[in-house]
């Protein structure tokens, strides 16, 4: 069994500075548990320096968005390569902004998660429904539709370094997380689709909870042997409920 991954995804949050201050107020009062992983992900602007600043420490460093591309003219996009050369760890994939707001389809994202994977990131596939979806019956269609264009072409021996992030867009930023049984479901399901098409490997792959988590709701979340972690927004801008969250893992 994986140990648990927090990660914390800071999204359009934080000058260099500022985001040097936040990481440095999380290492004093981080406690991480013996089986928890725990991960920042400030915007990219900040990701050298707080890698400068969390180096040595447990905590590791995750960028928020990647290119599929690994160099040449492609204004405005940050490849694979450069950040593993940084010292990133892991990138979060197809975030549901991403998706709505700058279009990102399953097939960029699937370029997305081949190529971190050849630079020896390890992925965070954010995959999850709509309000609307939900109500229309078809979170299940929509989530397993998600997990496997994402993951299209990937090995077994590769699905293995791929995380999953469950994170319904309706209790993304708006205070509504997930019941646990909710999530457990959706959890579960993914799991049975990742085994159903890439065989044992795919029981193996975390699936992380996000949307609205808080340290009040954290211990309950955790109780599920499904959830096997979480990517946290809105709370891991606090250090002390991020450590908090990190803690209950
Ligand atoms: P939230 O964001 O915790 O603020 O809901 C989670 C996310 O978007 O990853």
């Amino acid at each position: 069994m994986l140990p648990r991954l927090i990660v914390g995804n800071w999204k359009m949050h934080k000058t260099v500075q500022e985001a040097c201050e936040l990481v440095q107020a999380v290492l004093a009062v981080l406690k991480l548990p013996q089986h928890v992983e725990a991960a920042v992900a400030p915007p990219f602007t900040a990701l050298h320096a707080v890698g400068e600043v969390i180096a040595g420490s447990p905590l590791r460093l995750a960028a928020q968005n990647v290119c599929w591309e690994t160099e040449g003219a492609f204004t405005g996009e940050i490849s694979p390569h450069m950040l593993h050369a940084l010292g990133c760890q892991y990138v979060i994939i197809g975030h549901s902004e991403r998706r709505r707001l700058f279009g990102e389809t399953d097939a960029m994202i699937n370029k997305k998660v081949k190529a971190a994977l050849q630079s020896a990131l390890s992925p965070i596939l954010c995959v999850g429904e709509t309000f609307e979806e939900r109500e229309a019956g078809d979170t299940e269609q929509i989530v397993q539709r998600q997990t496997v264009q994402g993951l299209e072409g990937i090995s077994p021996e590769d699905l293995q370094r791929v995380t999953i992030a469950y994170e319904p867009v309706w209790a993304i930023g708006t205070g509504l997380a997930a019941t646990t049984t909710q999530a457990e479901a959706v959890h579960q399901m993914i799991h049975e689709t990742l085994r159903h098409r890439w065989g044992e490997s795919g029981a193996h792959v975390r699936i992380l909870y996000g949307g609205s988590v808080t340290p009040a709701n954290a211990p309950e979340l955790f109780q599920s042997a499904h959830i096997n972690g979480a990517l946290v927004g809105k709370a891991c801008l606090d250090p002390d409920a991020f450590a908090m969250i990190i803690r209950t893992a």
